[in-house]
């Protein structure tokens, strides 16, 4: 299947409609695993919760080519790498994990298929991410 990320775009719209969408997903985050509460111990989740939604819409416009939506996704990959948060390359999984959950409650035209487009097009960005570690 190929990456439709127009789908995932106006996914990612209807998810964001109403204002509840990353209040979903760290609920759904913080319960994956004991690891991860602790590393959200002095979070302000407002304010993490507005870096995070524009920081979804980059990994969504990666495959676009833009260097800018590159270098920015490399500096993220510096502040969750073992040099500075130090974010274990297997927790992308649950994150990811809990987006998907996050969309199936969000949008009223979520898919199985839907799903798979949002990984497809995540992948590359967690990747990166990972890469730099
Ligand atoms: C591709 C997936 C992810 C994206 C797009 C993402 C996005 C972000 C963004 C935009 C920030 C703010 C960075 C800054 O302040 O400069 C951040 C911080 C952070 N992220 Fe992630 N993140 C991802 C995966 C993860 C995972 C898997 C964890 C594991 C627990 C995690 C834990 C954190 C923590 C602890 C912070 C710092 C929060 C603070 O400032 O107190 N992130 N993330």
């Amino acid at each position: 299947m190929s990456v439709d990320y127009e789908a995932v775009h106006e996914s990612y719209d209807r998810c964001l409609k109403d204002d509840t969408f990353f209040d979903t997903f760290y609920d759904l985050f913080l319960v994956k695993s004991p690891e991860i509460p602790p590393l959200f111990k002095d979070t302000d989740f407002r304010k993490q919760k507005q870096v995070v939604r524009v920081s979804v819409l980059m990994m969504i416009r990666l495959g676009l080519g833009e260097p800018q939506t590159r270098e920015a996704i490399e500096k993220l990959g510096e502040v969750h790498s073992s040099r500075d948060r130090n974010i274990r390359p297997e927790l992308y999984d649950l994150w990811l994990n809990s987006l998907c959950e996050s969309v199936k409650q969000h949008d009223p035209e979520y898919t199985l298929e839907l799903e798979q487009q949002w990984r497809d097009t995540m992948q590359p960005g967690i990747d990166l991410m990972v890469s730099m570690y």
